[in-house]
């Protein structure tokens, strides 16, 4: 499509209206900046028109700009050019906001004489989050309605603030009564503009005085929370430049880094991120498939992760009921929320209405007949096929018709568990991850009998909660918990061959990693591996590479934090301390195999962890389990501390390039002998999934 159909200019009176019209979200992109710009010098050279309003057509404002253009040489016109333009012009031009103004589509409305919003509208600048900074004046012009301290906190947060906030913030000038009337209220604002005169444009405003104290401040929390990425510090120079720099000056210099970090190695692997979450929604299998409601929800067992499941389902809104066959189970668990609840209201983050409101949707009980009033329910007891056999049975005969029943297991083969139902079409897999109401990822498994509208159902119901679902197969350790054994696998192969558990956490922690493998298995407990190793003893290849360095820890009553020692020694205050027991049972292990340490690097470490991954993800994509090769990089950054902005390890594959990743392929092999499978390497390259 052409510019002139991407915006159009229509007129009410003296007033031109510049619609753009781009679905679904009115993205930026180089068609819809060229419809603006001839829309602007039309209204410029119409002498019957005294101002303007821009708007979205549909649901939204301009809710970002085009991402897929931020890859190349952006064509002009740019949208500085576009902004440049509207301030130029005498007349004056105001930015009518519904749904979000995001990105460069606040920016433009920053350009504007004025902004007028409906109610339930976002604005904000989120291109931080994306690995660069906003690059059409979004950190000179901000900063002069809010000063440095709130600009520094706003960019760099990408924070989205809603109509009310903004307006109370200046962020806009007005609130319209609805939606409906947005357009009126801003052709009546646009009017009056034009009689008072004209123009208002931020650029012309001073940056209003901060505290020097209160800038240091603002820029130190944000550069902590932004994990003192390069974008963050290049976003908080450029909003305090204003204080300094004249505005011609310091849009050039955004500009500048805008364009450098744009074609960067961060930004990209940034934007691999965006677009594989998009991906990760569309599965053909469900194309078109209406979910079933799940607004009653029944949790079963209230451990861990029954309890932090039946957190995240109230704040979604759900009636929970939570059931527990133990009675000081069930009062534990239910101690647990109410005390969360506690907490959050004490530190400001709920209000003590919605905690009451939220903590009066839970029901708790140990009448199993309860299950009859559930939509969905969902089984966290414990990791035992014949618990969850004879539960399942259970289920089966309770649940009303039609109703999803969904097992949180880690491991186990999810059609054992849907056979012992008369209904396995209704059987589907939510595997939640610890902390279930904190963390984003949730496998939704399907097993070979699952219904598609029971998976469509827990895909909603994790979206509903605000969650990442993936869709995956019904194989040992679906996709997360498969590439994470893989990884933790090769840790310890480097631990035998002679380095120490410290340095791999420390190798991988510089990578990124927000823990070492060592550090994580000692917080998760090392016995649950080990319980799994015991019970999978037989089905073992008694010729692949074993390292049983964590079985002599356990046996040694080492089980990690809970125990005051595992990899590492604890204090009573969880202080970690390197551990010489723990390396006397590493060199014992290395002797009995004859296994003469050698001195392996840091850098050694890094690339064998992520082949590991790699190599796991092409095993898992040709097995079919993974549905797209980048829902493995949304499963190790959403559920296994993988730094976002390393993009995960099919990205860091397609940049390696097939030739080159044959040969490591074949490199983690043979340093992985005996009994190593080697993947593909062609199946993660492709982006087709
Ligand atoms: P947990 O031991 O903390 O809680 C299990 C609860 O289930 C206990 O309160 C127990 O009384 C109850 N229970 C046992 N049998 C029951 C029955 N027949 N009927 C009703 N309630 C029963 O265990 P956790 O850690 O919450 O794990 C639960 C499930 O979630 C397991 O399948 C586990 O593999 C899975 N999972 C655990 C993760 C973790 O990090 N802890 C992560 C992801 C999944």
């Amino acid at each position: 499509m052409d510019a002139q159909h991407k915006v159009r200019l229509e007129r009410e009176g003296s007033v031109g209206v510049i619609v753009i019209d781009n679905p679904p979200i009115n993205a930026g992109s180089a068609a819809v900046r060229a419809g603006l710009l001839s829309a602007i010098q039309a209204v410029q050279a119409d002498a019957s028109l005294q101002a303007a309003i821009l708007i979205g057509a549909g649901k939204t404002f301009i809710a970002g700009s085009d991402l897929r253009e931020f890859g190349l040489r952006l064509v002009e016109p740019q949208l500085p050019d576009v902004i440049a333009a509207i301030e130029a012009c005498p007349k004056p031009f105001v930015a009518a906001l519904h749904g979000a103004a995001l990105g460069g589509g606040f920016e433009l409305a920053l350009g504007c004489d004025a902004r007028v919003a409906a109610p339930g509208t976002v604005v904000g600048l989120p291109e931080v989050t994306l690995g660069i900074i906003p690059g059409a004046g979004g950190t000179q012009r901000l900063p002069r309605i809010v000063g440095v301290p709130r600009a520094i906190a706003m960019v760099c947060s990408g924070e989205r603030v809603p109509a009310a906030q903004a307006l109370q913030a200046g962020l806009v000038d007005d609130l319209a009564a609805s939606e409906a009337s947005l357009r009126t209220a801003a052709v009546a604002r646009a009017e009056a503009l034009a009689a008072r005169g004209g123009k208002r444009r931020l650029r012309d405003l001073p940056v209003p005085e901060s505290d020097a104290a209160a800038i240091e401040a603002a820029a130190e929390a944000a550069l902590r929370a932004g994990k003192r990425r390069p974008q963050v510090a290049a976003a908080i120079a450029a909003v305090r430049s204003t204080a300094t720099l004249p505005i011609d000056e310091g849009l050039r210099q955004e500009r500048e880094v805008f364009q450098r970090l744009r074609l960067g190695r961060e930004a990209r692997a940034l934007r691999h991120q965006f677009f594989a979450e998009r991906d990760s929604a569309r599965v053909p299998v469900l194309q078109g498939v209406a979910p079933r409601s799940a607004d009653t929800v029944a949790v079963l067992g209230a451990g861990t992760m029954g309890t932090g499941i039946a957190l995240a389902a109230l704040a979604a809104g759900c009636t929970v009921l939570l059931i527990e066959q133990d009675a000081a189970a069930l009062e534990r668990g239910t101690q647990r929320i109410h005390h969360h609840y506690a907490d959050r209201t004490r530190a400001g983050k709920l209000d003590a209405a919605q905690a009451h409101a939220q903590q009066q949707r839970l029901h708790p009980g140990l009448d199993w007949s309860a299950l009859a009033e559930a939509d969905l329910v969902i089984e966290a007891v414990f990791e035992d096929l014949e618990v969850k056999q004879q539960v399942f049975a259970r289920i089966g005969a309770i649940a009303r018709p039609g109703a999803v029943l969904a097992s949180n297991t880690s491991y186990l083969d999810l059609d054992a568990i849907a056979n012992a139902t008369q209904r396995p079409q209704d059987v589907i897999g939510l595997h939640f991850f610890s902390p279930a109401n904190v963390m984003r990822l949730l496998e939704v498994v399907r097993g070979a009998a699952s219904a598609p509208d029971a998976l469509a159902t827990g895909m909603a119901f994790g979206r509903r909660l605000g969650k990442l679902p993936l869709l995956t197969g019904n194989a040992f350790g679906f996709v997360g918990n498969r590439l994470y054994a893989a990884y933790r696998r090769q840790c310890e192969f480097l631990i035998e061959e002679g380095a120490w558990p410290g340095q791999v956490d420390a190798a991988l922690q510089q990578f990124g990693f927000a823990m070492g493998p060592f550090a994580v298995a000692d917080l998760s407990g090392l016995d649950i591996a080990w319980r799994m190793r015991q019970a999978h003893a037989a089905k073992r290849d008694p010729a692949a590479r074993y390292v049983d360095i964590p079985d002599r820890l356990c046996e040694a009553g080492r089980l990690g934090r809970k125990t005051g020692a595992g990899y590492y020694r604890y204090s009573e205050s969880g202080e970690r301390t390197v551990d010489p027991a723990v390396h006397a049972v590493i060199a014992q292990a290395r002797a009995v195999k004859g296994i003469a340490p050698r001195k392996v690097d840091d850098a050694e470490i890094q690339r064998r962890a992520l082949l590991a991954l790699a190599n796991e993800a092409a095993l898992l994509l040709a097995e079919g389990v993974a549905a797209h090769p980048t829902d493995v990089d949304l499963a190790l950054v959403n559920g296994y501390g993988f730094p976002r902005w390393e993009g995960g390890v099919v990205f860091w594959a397609r940049e390696r390039g097939e030739q080159a990743l044959r040969e490591d392929f074949a490199w983690l092999a043979d340093v992985s002998e005996p009994g190593s499978r080697r993947g593909d390497p062609s199946v993660l390259l492709s982006s087709a999934g």
